[in-house]
C-alpha cells in the first residue's frame, strides 16, 4: 500500500468515532435477545446502553421489557420468578405486570395501596429476535422498524 494512502486512512480513521463512547439514538427499535434464548417462564437480564432491562417470556409465551429493578430496593427482577403473565421479585416477592405495574405485594393489606411500579419497554419479537425501544414510547409505534420479507416473497 503506498504511503500516501496509509496517510489519508490513518487520517480519515481519526474522524471515526468510537461507539462505545457515544450514545445511542434512544427512539430506535434494537435487538437485545434471541428468541430461543428466553424460554417460556423464564426472564433474562440484559444490559443496554447503561440500562438493565429484564426481558420476560410469559407462561403463555408472550415477550414484555421491564427496567431490571424493583421499585422497592433495586433487586434485579431478572433473578425472580415468572408466575404466569407476571415476574414476582426475589426478594420480597413484590410481583409486576406487564406494564411494570406492581400489582402485588404479598404481606401488604387487602386495602392498602400499591403505588409503586417500574419503567416498562416497548418490545416485539421478529425474525428471532427480542427487539426493545429504549426511547419515548409514545414513537415506538411510527419508528422504523426492519421488513424482511419471507422466503416465499422474496425475488
Ligand atoms: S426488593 Fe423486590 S420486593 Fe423487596
Amino acid at each position: 500500500m503506498p504511503a500516501n494512502t496509509i496517510a489519508v486512512t490513518l487520517e480519515s480513521r481519526k474522524n471515526v468515532a468510537d461507539l462505545r463512547k457515544t450514545g445511542i439514538h434512544p427512539e430506535h427499535w434494537y435487538p437485545l435477545a434471541r428468541s430461543r434464548d428466553i424460554k417460556s417462564g423464564k426472564a433474562i437480564g440484559k444490559s443496554f446502553a447503561g440500562e438493565s432491562i429484564v426481558l420476560v417470556r410469559t407462561a403463555s409465551g408472550k415477550i414484555f421489557a421491564l427496567e431490571d429493578r424493583c421499585a422497592q430496593r433495586q433487586v434485579p427482577l431478572h433473578a425472580g420468578v415468572v408466575n404466569g403473565e407476571q415476574i414476582q421479585c426475589c426478594y420480597h416477592g413484590w410481583v409486576y405486570d406487564s406494564n411494570g405495574s406492581c400489582v402485588n405485594i404479598p404481606y401488604a393489606g387487602k386495602n392498602e395501596r400499591i403505588p409503586h411500579s417500574v419503567r416498562s419497554y416497548p418490545c416485539k419479537e421478529a425474525y428471532g429476535l427480542i427487539f426493545v425501544f429504549p426511547g419515548d414510547r409514545n414513537k415506538a409505534e411510527d419508528a422504523f422498524f426492519p421488513h424482511i420479507p419471507a422466503k416465499e416473497d422474496r425475488h
